[in-house]
């Protein structure tokens, strides 16, 4: 039995941050990752980082009240404000903290960190590193990780979480290179696994993005929040459905159909391509599906007008990714773009400070649903969201540790052991004939068509008797191949019970909220509906069913209102 003080779950942003926050906090902490932690979907992040700053001719009046306000607006109300004040109360000292532990952030003609327009925002606030804000801030975090010698169990994928009386004992992991599988006791567990993006087709997100870290967390008894609200990012290439920034139409980009028409003026006159995601997202389809997309299935990005010197300079990744996955130089051509999902607003219920309903287990980033983004995520809230609840639960991690003895060998984890060998037992030796990769795509499928950007009653209700199927066919499952070493089949038969049962939940959620907010659109309830369904979704595992609930949404200083862009 390996055994820790506090083990963050997740390498990307949200972890890293939470185990320098525990380090320096006093507490010997690791981390383990599906992956090497630079290879993170963090990573992945293009556009930048919110806080108000003020650093841009036209932001100057910017602050964290009305950060707070397009926060709280974007999230068409559903998110918690307390928990909005925090996150931009911290934004700037973020940032600041950040660039002095090195983050390479692109410059004002000053030299003052610069700021662009992003969606559903008063000012440009929105700080980037050309088009890879993630994957600096990453390696910057990485750096600091490794100065503090905190040490990585790499390539380690977590099967379970080990609970005794409503208190987490640690997790059995699964290494990847020499098919060892380890009781890994710890007095703190910190989940920033990310978020379920591979439960739907057409995602931006990696492949290591499954939601398997909700799913364990679900298993072991913490509820998940909001789990319905899933963000589909307007712009994703076609084809591979790679991320392309909504920085791209912060510099200046618009979207036209395939009558050469900047559509988005009828549905945001004001905002037109920087409204937020939900409504963009939603434009693009509704051209599409009346004809005005272009071969029936995507619209265009041009960014022609913006010259090749400032796409060079802000867009250079955007510039690579087109020009080798679809061909398209966007110096000379648009580039043809569709939403892909992107994001996910819910997650596994947590305070302020991280603590969910288990006992030592804390949550943080994607995975996490705080709530800060509520019904819809503005672009840029999440990279602030990582670092700033990842620092929270790393130092609310170390002060639970404080004085706090290793206890003997937990018999939570024993037992837990067993029933994964039980588990796997069953997966390596079953007699089925169903292919987890077949069972994967068709969920992928469903819910994109079924769950998706516009959603109906009947639907919804198809999807879920689909997905009640797969279930069936999961528990008739052959993995093919039996070795222990690097078994990929084995993972992705694994994280796929977890997928249909997020996917449930999601369909479920969605079905029940007779309503439209944010990026849960109902064509059969158009409206958003605040005397009924101005409150959160809970969802338990109880009895291997999923239990419903509603909680009530915290707010502040900033009443409901109609949101125009
Ligand atoms: O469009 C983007 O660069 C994505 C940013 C985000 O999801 O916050």
């Amino acid at each position: 039995m390996i055994k820790h003080q506090v083990i963050v779950v997740g390498g990307g942003l949200a972890g890293l941050r939470a185990a320098i926050a525990a380090t320096d906090g006093g507490a010997e902490a690791v981390v383990i990752s599906q992956v090497y932690p630079v290879r993170s979907h963090s990573g992945a992040a293009q556009g930048g980082i919110n806080a108000p700053l003020g650093n841009a001719e036209d932001g100057k009046d910017d602050t964290w009240e009305r950060h707070a306000l397009d926060t709280v607006k974007g999230s068409d109300y559903l998110a918690d404000q307390d928990a909005v004040e925090v996150l931009t109360k911290k934004a700037s000292s973020t940032i600041f903290e950040l660039e002095h532990w090195g983050v390479p952030f692109s410059r004002t003609a000053e030299g003052k960190i610069a700021q662009r327009p992003f969606g559903g925002g008063a000012f440009p606030r929105t700080c980037y590193a050309a088009d890879k804000t993630g994957r600096v801030l990453l390696h910057t975090l990485f750096e600091q990780a490794l100065k503090r010698k905190i040490k990585i169990y790499p390539e380690w994928i977590v099967l379970a979480l080990a609970v005794e009386e409503n208190t987490c004992r640690g997790l059995i992991a699964y290494h990847l290179p020499t098919g060892t599988i380890e009781e890994f006791q710890a007095q703190v567990v910190i989940f920033a696994t990310g978020g379920y993006g591979h439960v739907f087709a057409r995602s931006t997100n990696s492949l290591i993005n499954t939601g398997s870290g909700m799913a364990a967390a679900y298993y072991a008894g913490a509820p998940l929040k909001d789990m319905e609200f899933v963000q589909f990012h307007p712009t994703s290439l076609v084809g591979t459905n790679i991320l392309i920034t909504e920085g791209a139409r912060g510099e200046g980009g618009y979207l036209i159909n395939k009558n050469n028409e900047r559509f988005m003026e009828k549905y945001a006159p004001k905002a037109m391509e920087l409204a937020p995601r939900d409504i963009v997202a939603r434009s693009i389809l509704t051209e599409i599906n009346e004809g005005r997309g272009i071969e029936d299935s995507y619209v265009y990005l041009d960014l022609r007008h913006l010259g090749k010197e400032k796409i060079l300079e802000r867009l250079p990744e955007i510039r690579d990714h087109a020009m080798h996955f679809s061909a398209v130089d966007p110096v000379e051509k648009p580039i043809p773009v569709q939403p892909g999902q992107h994001y996910s607003m819910g997650g596994i219920d947590t305070d302020i400070d991280g603590r969910t309903e288990v006992e030592g287990l804390l949550a943080a980033g994607e995975c996490a649903c705080v709530s800060v983004h509520g019904a819809n995520r503005l672009g840029g809230n999440s990279l602030l969201d990582t670092v700033v609840f990842g620092h929270s639960a790393g130092v609310v991690a170390a002060q639970l540790v404080q004085g706090k003895p290793c206890v003997e060998d937990s018999s939570a984890l024993l037992n837990e052991r067993e029933k994964v060998n039980k588990r796997l037992r069953v997966l390596f030796s079953g007699t089925g004939n169903e292919d987890p990769a077949v069972i994967r795509n068709e969920l992928k499928n469903i819910m994109f068509d079924k769950v998706g950007i516009f959603r109906r009653g009947e639907e919804i209700k198809e999807a879920l008797s689909s997905i009640r199927e797969l279930k069936e066919k999961y528990s008739r499952l052959r993995v093919i191949k039996s070795t222990r070493i690097f078994n990929i089949d084995f993972v992705r038969a694994n994280e796929l019970k977890g997928m249909l049962d997020l996917a449930e939940i999601i369909a479920c959620g969605a079905l029940q909220r007779e309503e439209s907010r944010g990026s849960h659109f109902r064509s059969d309830f158009p409206t958003r509906d605040d005397a009924n369904w101005l409150k959160h979704t809970m969802v338990s595992n109880m009895l291997e069913a999923p239990q419903f609930s509603y909680k009530d949404v915290k707010i502040t200083r900033w009443q409901p209102e109609a949101r125009n862009y």
